[in-house]
């Protein structure tokens, strides 16, 4: 199918070269010259496994090519993906500015026939109108539909490659089949639905994830005051087939560029229909909260981080991606500052991104334990694989006392780090 990608983000460029590599003609389309030029050469402006790779390959075969001429883009493409940027408006709802920016690009180019779909994450009812602003500036017949994505960072290509289903929102049965066919290949997982719908999936995923961490953390909290272990409740919970033992691993709480926006933006959602926001402004609120609770008690924990050195492992938002939106360590790294602490500071992919967002005096380091040499106090904040095995017993001799590690994302225990003659402290244990 010919396929026209508007936006080349994260979503944009991951989903254009995956389109590509199952043997669809696809054009990524950006305003930004700059961004374009730098994905003809295969560069991709953000880490992400597997993706420049794809990027290389799917352009070799002319599967995938990229331009900023709308025409070019649009002209013979079945189906348009909008997958511009939603960023939070200041009363916390999406700001659509570039979704309806790019509909009135596009909309003079539309073929007739053509699937406009709607990708980035908006509030239900958006669809309505996108719908009458291509309807003002053509006149060729059209069909709105909505395909949420649910990719994960770090893992984008294999989510989108091997989905655990696609959500497809669509109006009539012409636009099913033809999307229909166009997912086959992903999943056999298809769930057709109203675009409403569809957009809510996507809503109510976010939130609900969210709600979960936010849970397991406070639960965790429980668990630090009364002896419990959380690992030890999450195992014998998560046995129960309505429960689950995945994805609520407990730590400083959730970041990255959709959870904490995505709870802000059902909050005033329900507001603005006049509907009940409070259990999404609670979890906002816990969620923003927690790291400075938490700092606070590692703070007593330690004798005061006052005159003491950290080493911070850890920059990104999560494993696997130098993405550095709502990172804890920006909390964490001004706090220790505030505190009197000198930091020390490591991570395999976000030294570059999170320089300019924190104070000029964090200093940065490649090697994991020159980051820890001379420190008193350890905070791995971001399970990279590369922090899952550190010698222990290394870390003791380089570090001064009291030597404490601290485990905010609970990848050792107290007995390996206490052998190694460290002190130890993770999440809810
Ligand atoms: C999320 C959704 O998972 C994805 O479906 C959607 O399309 C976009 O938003 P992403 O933000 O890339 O993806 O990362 P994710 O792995 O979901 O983690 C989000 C945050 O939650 C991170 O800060 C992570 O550390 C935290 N988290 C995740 C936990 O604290 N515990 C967990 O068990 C899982």
């Amino acid at each position: 199918m010919k396929i026209a990608c508007i936006g080349t983000g994260f979503v944009g460029v991951v989903t254009s070269a995956v389109f590509a590599k199952l043997g669809n003609q696809v054009v990524g389309l950006d305003i930004d010259e700059k961004k374009i030029d730098l994905l003809r050469q295969g560069i991709v402006p953000f880490f992400e496994p597997q993706l420049s790779e794809l990027l290389v390959e799917t352009q070799k075969t002319g599967n995938l090519t990229f331009t900023t001429d709308y025409s070019q883009g649009i002209k013979d493409s079945d189906i348009v993906m909008i997958m511009v940027g939603t960023p939070s408006a200041p009363d916390g709802q999406a700001d659509l500015k570039y979704v309806f920016a790019a509909t009135e690009s596009l909309a003079p180019h539309l073929k007739d026939g053509a699937i406009v779909i709607v990708k980035s994450t908006v509030p239900p009812g958006t669809n309505a109108k996108v719908r009458e602003i291509i309807k003002a500036n053509t006149s060729v017949n059209f069909e709105m539909a909505s395909v949420p994505e649910f990719l994960k960072e770090g893992t984008a290509v294999e989510d989108t490659l091997r989905p655990d289903r696609a959500v497809i929102g669509v109006e009539s049965d012409r636009a099913r089949d033809i999307l229909v066919e166009l997912h086959k290949p992903l999943t056999s997982n298809v769930v057709i639905m109203k675009p409403e719908s569809a957009q809510m999936c996507k809503y109510a995923a976010n939130n609900y994830l969210a709600t979960r961490i936010t849970f397991i953390n406070q639960i965790s909290d429980l668990c630090e005051a009364n002896g419990a272990d959380i690992q030890e409740v999450i195992k014998g919970i998560g046995q129960d087939k309505r429960i689950g033992a995945h994805y609520w691993y407990p730590g400083l709480g959730y970041g990255g560029s959709c959870f904490p926006k995505d709870v802000k933006e059902i909050a005033a959602y329900a507001k603005s229909i006049n509907e009940n926001e409070s259990l999404f402004i609670k979890i906002d609120d816990l969620n923003s909260k927690r790291i400075g609770r938490l700092m606070a008690g590692y703070d007593k924990l330690a004798g005061g981080f006052a005159g003491k050195t950290v080493a911070v492992l850890g920059l990104s938002f999560k494993p696997n991606t130098n993405d550095t939106r709502v990172a804890p360590c920006l909390e964490v790294i001004p706090w220790l500052l505030d505190h009197g602490a000198t930091v020390k500071a490591t991570d395999p992919k976000a030294i570059e991104e999170i320089k300019p967002l924190l104070p000029t005096k964090v200093q940065y380091l490649n090697d994991v334990y020159e980051t820890i040499k001379g420190a008193s106090v350890v905070i791995l904040l971001v399970e990279w694989d590369e922090y899952k095995t550190l010698d222990l017993s290394k870390i003791n001799s380089l570090m001064s006392e009291p030597k404490y590690f601290i485990d905010t994302r609970n990848q050792y225990n107290a007995s390996s780090m206490e052998t190694a003659g460290l002190k130890y402290k993770g999440v809810g244990r």
